[in-house]
């Protein structure tokens, strides 16, 4: 079904037209050419005859990332016809607010240009909401066609000590994030975080539907009832900032070496890709959640999501002892003792590395103006540089 988007992307392919003009390349001589020759008024040979074809795309036309493919796509589809010149103006409500910005400059008010760019602002806030709902993928897990696997690829898989950890983490999350969208007054902001309930809830159908169908034996764990919304929600998204992040290496190290199938590369490639978007609601969040409160309460919810971002830290340092030493079962980080069961020979280093660069692309492809995970990717890049470059 045709957006508002893609109509305005069309609508601006279609007045191309009025401005295609014809252009000459010009060289010396038509002897040595193959091509279509003619000669101008001036008497010089003029070879390859294309129209020139300006096009200018703005506005909702480059609002997000799926409709900055889609130009992409125009261009390339009117790249085989002429040469082009190609304009790109702002991103949508970008000119709106360089305008309000310039105007408030202008009139010496320096407060006001730094809080139309500040998180907490409406625009902020509409813009949280729009880049989660927009970027929802339909998919529903009761109806993948699972790959047929030869029986040591399937106890390969069934034999990863992740399943019954990730099941648990799908089950604490889903339920988290549910309830917490009763925290939000904001209609839109509160669609938002329901449907990040209802895809963490698909993370664990999906997890359910696979080992069912490989047989690989789970125990389903009792629903988990929250016990404080807003302090639950930021454990689990805090959480869901280690986990993605080393998940995102992990599984882009896992498709490199080819120790997992393809097809079940791609049924999850979808599911890594929305936690990032996850994470990437989530620090965006947090910002939008500390600027409702009063400014006497703002240390105070600092201290808090600290000390959150601290046991989190305790835990997975806890993991990594763990894994240099003794049995990794029951650890909460499953995806830092799941580095040892993807058959790849690899560094600490390099798992970091990956993490870092697969954080980055992942990232990439959502509005410049969110805010970015900093914490995580900070302290990673730290490890990076301290690590020997050979271990
Ligand atoms: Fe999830
Ligand atoms: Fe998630």
């Amino acid at each position: 079904m045709p957006s508002k988007i893609n109509t305005e992307v069309d609508s601006a392919a279609h007045s191309l037209h009025s401005y295609r003009m014809p252009q000459s390349d010009f060289v010396g001589s038509s002897e040595d050419s193959s091509e279509p020759t003619g000669r101008n008024r001036h008497g010089l040979v003029r070879k390859n005859i294309k129209p020139l074809r300006i096009m200018k795309f703005g506005g909702t036309s480059v609002g997000d990332a799926s409709c900055i493919q889609k130009v992409v796509e125009i261009i390339r589809a009117a790249s085989h016809d002429g040469n082009l010149v190609v304009v790109v103006s702002a991103m949508a409500g970008v000119t709106n607010r360089l305008i309000g910005a310039a105007t408030q400059s202008a009139a010496g008010h320096r407060d006001a240009v730094a809080a139309i760019f500040e998180a907490g602002t409406d625009e902020h806030r509409e813009l949280l909401a729009r880049f989660f709902l927009d970027t929802h993928l339909q998919y529903a897990p009761e109806r993948i066609n699972w790959p047929r696997l030869s029986e040591t690829d399937r106890a390969r898989l069934a034999g990863l000590s992740v399943w019954q950890e990730a099941v648990a983490t799908e089950n604490v999350t889903s339920h988290t994030v549910t309830a917490a969208a009763a925290l939000e007054s904001d209609p839109q902001i509160r669609k938002a975080i329901e449907l990040q309930g209802f895809e963490e809830n698909r993370h664990a159908r999906l997890l359910v539907a696979l080992t069912s169908h490989y047989g690989i034996p789970i125990t389903a764990p009792a629903a988990y009832v929250p016990r404080s919304l807003e302090s639950d929600f930021m454990s689990a998204g805090y959480g869901e900032c280690f986990d993605s992040f080393f998940a995102f290496g992990l599984f882009s190290l896992g498709q490199e070496s080819g120790y997992f199938s393809s097809e079940l590369i791609a049924i999850f490639e979808p599911v890594v890709q929305e936690e990032a978007r996850h994470i990437l609601f989530f620090v965006n969040w947090v910002n939008h959640r500390r600027s409702q409160l009063p400014w006497w309460q703002r240390p105070l919810f600092r201290l808090r999501c600290g000390w959150i971002i601290l046991k989190k830290v305790m835990a997975r340092v806890r993991t990594a002892r763990t894994m240099s030493g003794r049995s990794g079962a029951g650890d909460e980080n499953f995806t830092l003792t799941a580095r040892q069961e993807i058959g790849v020979p690899i560094t600490l280093r390099r798992l970091v590395g990956k993490c870092l660069s697969e954080n980055d692309r992942r990232m990439a492809v959502y509005d410049p103006r969110l805010l970015r995970p900093r914490l995580v990717p900070g302290i990673a890049r730290l490890f990076y540089r301290m690590l020997p470059a050979r271990d």
